[in-house]
């Protein structure tokens, strides 16, 4: 969701905004634009900087359009990926805003929640707007306080921040300023990327990545002026900061899509990679344990633990469902799982003996951000699995787990959540085992944890069979999922990766609650996705399968090899190998991915860009 690209040195700045923006693009937009400051000409007609803007309504390629043609002599500038919450998307709205002179340039993702009072008050000193936008008040303001401050970018825009209320990453650049980019940040990430003789920004470490490895963190109330050669930061008390340069280690986002036709089928297809990857160092199998090295500081206040609180969204959420259950069976915790947009909001007694767990592929999840900062002014113990290193979520985290999975770029996530489900898994275990859980149920669970990549690779194998099945239900346009225990949350991932992507209606149910409303549903239109493995729930997922077959209803089952009872009921059977019912939902949900991606390919869906969705969701 939205995206910032700056850069400031000494080479031309627009194909590299222009590459910065295409790295970006996976997050989800609507809107694409940049705003550099030309370099004053021989001629006579251009003898001082100016700043162009150069935007539009849409995808990169069509700003890629609009450039041919026009040559732009520029060595520092912004860009931005816009994905609307103030005004529609529309040429106007998108970023750069500016403001009355045109010589500002202004980049934000985030929403600026003030913006109505400072809009009313800058309109009466005489500013006049002209988009719908939140962010155009920045500009602004930025304007009337670079007059106050007799030509300083740096202080207008310390005073700037100082009066936004809301969330923000910024960047902003003007035209009589030479060679100087301001970035700014409050709850939306911005990290600066230190080259040789260039200093770059962006909401997002992949896109500086083919630039330089070093990367400077912001956080939040901190401001930093970039110039080619140095950059500072400070506080909103105008103190300098000392901030450490990190090193990005790895940088497979390069390895682009390897041959495959979409992100999201590759992604799918290295599963067994990144569960491989997921445990790695991370199982003690002689002990039946595992370790966690990331919770080892804290792992006696986790000992003394009462009560755990996962909170996430979307399909990390769904993860955190079973989590629930995975943590029910092996420890003696009280857990609850909470959406993140909730838990907010809820009167919850927080305290030090609590702990909250965030999940997020991203780590920069407005929601479960704000969730996590309400928990720790309370006084609890955070914690996090976060997939994407260094970011907002996983530095407000007391202590977590990376997944180390690579970016995951298709907007609908898959190779992140069986990551989660066996990450949540070693936890269960590594507290499990300090509470009832034997030796012996230990390795058996560290032994199938172990055996899942393989068995993974054998559910690929099938692809090709999965994708038949899923061509002869494409045709459907409402589809019920449902499952028991364990894998109800797959029945309810497995339908979201559907409406996701492929654009059609899926419910995801337990499958008792069938009885007690959507049978009402069920038709011979409407189709049924059991997820039905040879549990101790089996025989009461055969009656609620036998429920839909007496309404004409159609089945398409995942269930183990062998199993009589729901071959015998269902019009089609996808197998998956056996493994512990803890860890089935790991294998039971890979069909169903792969079949939502083969439905939306038949409808011809933007897979990996699905319509009105993104793949970090900044906003709250
Ligand atoms: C997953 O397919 C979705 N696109 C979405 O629900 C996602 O899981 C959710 O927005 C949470 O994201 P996070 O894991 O990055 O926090
Ligand atoms: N709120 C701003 C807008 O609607 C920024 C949106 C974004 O984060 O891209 O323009």
């Amino acid at each position: 969701m939205c995206g910032i690209i700056c850069y400031c040195g000494k080479k031309q700045a627009v194909p590299i905004l222009i590459n910065g923006l295409k790295r970006l693009e996976y997050r989800g937009y609507d809107s694409a634009g940049f705003s550099v400051v030309s370099e004053p000409g021989k001629s006579k007609s251009n003898k001082v900087r100016k700043n162009i803007i150069v935007k539009t309504k849409g995808r990169v390629f069509q700003l890629e359009n609009k450039m041919e043609g026009i040559d732009i002599d520029a060595t520092y500038g912004i860009a931005h990926t816009r994905w609307a919450t103030h005004g529609k998307p529309s040429h106007i709205n998108a970023h750069p805003q500016t403001d009355c002179s045109g010589k500002i340039g202004v980049v934000h993702n985030g929403i600026i929640e003030n913006y109505k009072e400072i809009k009313e008050d800058l309109i009466r000193k005489g500013h006049v707007f002209k988009s719908e936008t939140d962010t155009e008040v920045i500009a602004h303001l930025v304007e009337e306080f670079f007059t106050l401050c007799g030509g300083n970018l740096e202080n207008a825009v310390l005073k700037t921040v100082q009066k936004l209320s809301g969330t923000f990453g910024i960047a902003v650049i003007h035209s009589d300023v030479d060679h100087k980019i301001l970035i700014a940040k409050r709850g939306s990430p911005i990290i600066i990327g230190v080259g040789e003789n260039e200093c770059l920004a962006a909401s997002d470490s992949n896109a500086l990545a083919p630039y330089t490895n070093k990367m400077v963190y912001l956080s939040d109330d901190e401001i930093a002026v970039l110039t080619p050669n140095d950059y500072y930061i400070k506080n909103l008390s105008n103190e300098t900061l000392d901030k450490k340069v990190e090193i990005l280690e790895s940088n497979d986002y390069k390895e682009d899509k390897r041959g495959f036709e979409h992100y999201m089928l590759k992604e799918i297809f290295e599963q067994p990679e990144s569960l491989e990857n997921a445990m790695r160092g991370r199982l003690i199998e002689g002990e039946g344990v595992s370790k966690l090295g990331g919770l080892e500081p804290v792992i006696d206040r986790i000992k003394n633990t009462k009560q755990l609180i996962i909170v996430s969204c979307g399909t990390s959420y769904y993860s955190g469902l079973l989590g629930r259950y995975i943590f029910e069976h092996l420890t003696e915790l009280n857990i609850e799982v909470e959406l993140a947009s909730e838990f907010r909001y809820r009167r919850l007694k927080l305290n030090e003996e609590i702990a909250v767990l965030a999940l997020s592929q991203s780590g920069e999840t407005a929601d479960t951000l704000a969730a996590i900062k309400e928990a720790k002014r309370k006084g609890a113990l955070i914690l996090g699995i976060v997939n994407a290193v260094g970011t907002s979520i996983a530095q407000i985290t007391d202590a977590g787990v990376y997944n180390h999975a690579g970016p995951e770029i298709g907007v609908a996530s898959t190779k992140i959540y069986t990551s989660q489900l066996v990450i949540l898994t070693l936890m269960a275990l590594l507290i499990g085992r300090y509470q009832g859980v034997s030796f012996i149920e230990g390795s058996e669970i560290t032994d199938a944890l172990l055996k899942l990549p393989g068995q993974v690779r054998e559910i690929l194998k099938e692809a090709p069979q999965i994708e038949k099945i899923a061509l002869q239900y494409a045709k459907y346009k409402n589809f019920l999922y449902i499952g028991r225990l364990f894998n109800y949350p797959t029945a309810l991932e497995g339908a979201l990766k559907l409406k996701e992507i492929s654009y059609v209606h899926a419910e995801g149910y337990a499958a008792g609650e069938m009885k007690h409303g959507p049978i009402s549903l069920i038709d011979k239109n409407f189709p049924t996705v059991a997820i039905a493995p040879d549990d101790l729930t089996l025989d009461k997922m055969i009656s609620n399968m036998q429920e839909i077959k007496a309404r004409s209803g159609k089945i398409l089952s995942i269930t183990n090899p062998g199993v009589k009872k729901v071959i015998d009921i269902s019009d089609d059977i996808i197998t998956v190998p056996r493994t512990i019912p803890i860890l089935q939902p790991v294998l039971n949900i890979i069909p169903l991915q792969l079949f939502a991606y083969y439905i939306a390919r038949e409808k011809g869906r933007d897979i990996d860009k699905p319509r009105n969705l993104a793949k970090s969701v900044t906003v709250e």
